[in-house]
């Protein structure tokens, strides 16, 4: 059956009726056109993709660590044994684990990459610093979630390794014997280190982490993508003047085809 254009306007409408409701209560709208819709340097390259790669990378962390959490147990006498029902039991347990394990690795050595490419392009000069510094941020946390998350199996391995980590702490100047005591949970590794480091794996790291990439982001966004050096627009060399429509969804917001707020 046709539709006439009155009754396709009459569905467009309908359509688009929650979406001016939330455009005029929250900008949001204008937020993600503006973030879909936004200048970039058309020379961009395959380096600049690795930003995305470590975000995605933690992104399967993040789902494959909330899978795995429902079956592990932070406990000295269940923890290792529930691990081998992960991996031997469950469907598909022994992937989500795998997953979870090797891609620890490949978060860590993709944010690695990622801040030698904006390094050698120089990315986190002026007005990047704070991007750069959120980064840094970013990349302590990130190793942090490392180490605690390696204790977790409670196998020989994890249990060394922490010992090993632990100590490396405690010769700190000053904070160290204070830090690693605050590690442990105690004088000996045992099942309050355990609990500690699931609850610091599982709730605090990756909160402060989701919370940090937010800002990461907003400010990639805000503040642009760099061209590459070797590009005709690179930062120092003479360019046409640009418009600057970067903020317009955001800042005027009203009903659709209002034309913003006056
Ligand atoms: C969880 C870790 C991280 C995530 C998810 C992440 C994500 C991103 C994304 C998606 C971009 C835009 C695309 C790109 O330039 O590749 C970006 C840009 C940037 N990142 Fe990261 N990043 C992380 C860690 C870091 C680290 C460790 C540093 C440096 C210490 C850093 C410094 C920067 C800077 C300065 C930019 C702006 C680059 C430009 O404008 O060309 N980031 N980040």
């Amino acid at each position: 059956m046709a539709t006439t254009p009155a009754q396709r306007s009459k569905v467009e409408a309908a359509l688009l009726t929650p979406v001016d409701w939330l455009e005029e209560r929250s900008g949001l709208v204008g937020g993600v056109r503006h973030f879909l819709f936004r200048n970039v340097p058309s020379d961009l390259t395959w380096f600049q993709t690795l930003g995305s790669a470590t975000l995605t990378a933690f992104l399967v962390q993040a789902i494959t660590g909330v899978i795995l959490a429902m079956y592990y147990k932070p406990d000295p006498n269940s923890a290792y044994q529930s691990i081998q029902h992960i991996t031997n039991d469950l469907t598909w347990g022994w992937l989500v684990r795998g997953m979870h394990r090797w891609g620890a690795s490949v978060f860590i050595i993709l944010m690695f990459m990622h801040m030698g490419r904006v390094f050698l392009f120089g990315s986190y000069k002026y007005p990047r610093e704070l991007t750069w510094l959120i980064g840094v941020l970013l990349l302590t946390l990130g190793m942090f979630e490392g180490f605690t998350g390696y204790l977790l199996p409670w196998d020989q391995t994890a249990y060394w390794a922490t010992v090993v980590g632990i100590n490396i702490n405690g010769t700190g100047p000053f904070v160290g014997p204070f830090l690693s005591n605050i590690l442990r949970g105690g004088s000996e590794i045992g099942p309050d280190t355990l609990a500690r480091f699931y609850s610091i794996h599982m709730l605090l790291i990756p909160g402060g982490l989701f919370a940090l990439i937010g800002l990461h982001l907003y400010l990639v966004v805000r503040l642009g993508v760099t061209s590459p050096p070797w590009s005709k627009t690179a930062a120092g060399r003479d360019r046409p003047p640009e418009v600057d429509t970067r903020k317009q969804g955001l800042v005027e917001p009203g009903p659709r085809g209002s034309g913003g707020a006056s």
